[in-house]
């Protein structure tokens, strides 16, 4: 297989695995990390490939998604080595999948991650900011029975993974502050960096509307 049949097939395999998802990480957020992916190694004057297989893939083996992470990475490799990915790519691509998510920057901060690692969280996370952040973030809220805002409930401050995924007194808005506003700053290339300063743009004048909106100033 080429690389070009290697990238249709894996984009079929995040399909039957991902296009029923209805929590904010169906294709069209991974069809936008792809896009953001090839975007960032572009800039970055690196190989395309890798970030894309990985972006496809990078949801695949997500624990809110699946019931057995460990079943999901072995099926993973496997499809990775079906489709004939040399041995180097195949640890690549793994490393990158399992080591990205939020919630798991929150348990191991110190990791060193690969360039296309650090690519691909660059592009998953820069579709968390900005006004697909913004409608995410409403979306995530919403299904998960947040309330809009609350001035009473303060947002929580360096949180671990079990803080981050419980929901008791979380609002959408505190989510801002808690995880959206901090994204930027954490981005690893040049290239994500530039796309995050409009985004981030976006979402403060969101914000300060909703607040002017709430007090009846605006
Ligand atoms: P990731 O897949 O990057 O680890 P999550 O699954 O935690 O991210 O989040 C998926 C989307 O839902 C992101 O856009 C994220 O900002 C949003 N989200 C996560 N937790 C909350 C929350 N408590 N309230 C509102 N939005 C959230
Ligand atoms: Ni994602």
């Amino acid at each position: 297989m080429n690389q070009e049949q290697q990238l249709m097939a894996v984009k079929q395999f995040s399909i039957k695995k991902l296009a029923r998802d209805r929590t904010g990480h169906g294709m069209d957020h991974i069809n936008r990390v792809v896009k953001n992916a090839a975007r960032i190694a572009n800039g970055e004057d690196y190989d395309p490939f890798l970030p894309q297989v990985a972006a496809y893939l990078h949801d695949t083996v997500d624990e809110k998604i699946v019931n057995s992470v460990e079943k999901a990475q072995d099926e993973v490799q496997s499809f990775l080595r079906q489709i004939e990915l040399t041995d180097e790519q195949v640890s690549t691509v793994m490393e990158t999948i399992k080591n990205i998510s939020f919630a798991h920057t929150l348990e191991k901060q110190q990791i060193s991650l690969s360039v296309t690692a650090q690519i691909v969280r660059d592009a998953d996370w820069l579709d968390a900011i900005g006004a697909i952040g913004i409608t995410r973030a409403i979306y995530y809220g919403g299904a998960h029975g947040e309330v809009i805002y609350d001035p009473k409930i303060k947002p929580r401050k360096k949180m671990n993974k079990q803080e981050y995924r419980n929901l008791d007194d979380e609002t959408i808005i505190n989510h801002f502050d808690e995880k959206l506003l901090g994204l930027k700053d954490k981005l690893f290339t040049p290239t994500a960096k530039e796309i995050a300063e409009h985004r981030q743009q976006v979402m403060l004048d969101f914000l300060d509307e909703f607040h002017q909106e709430w007090n009846a100033e605006a």
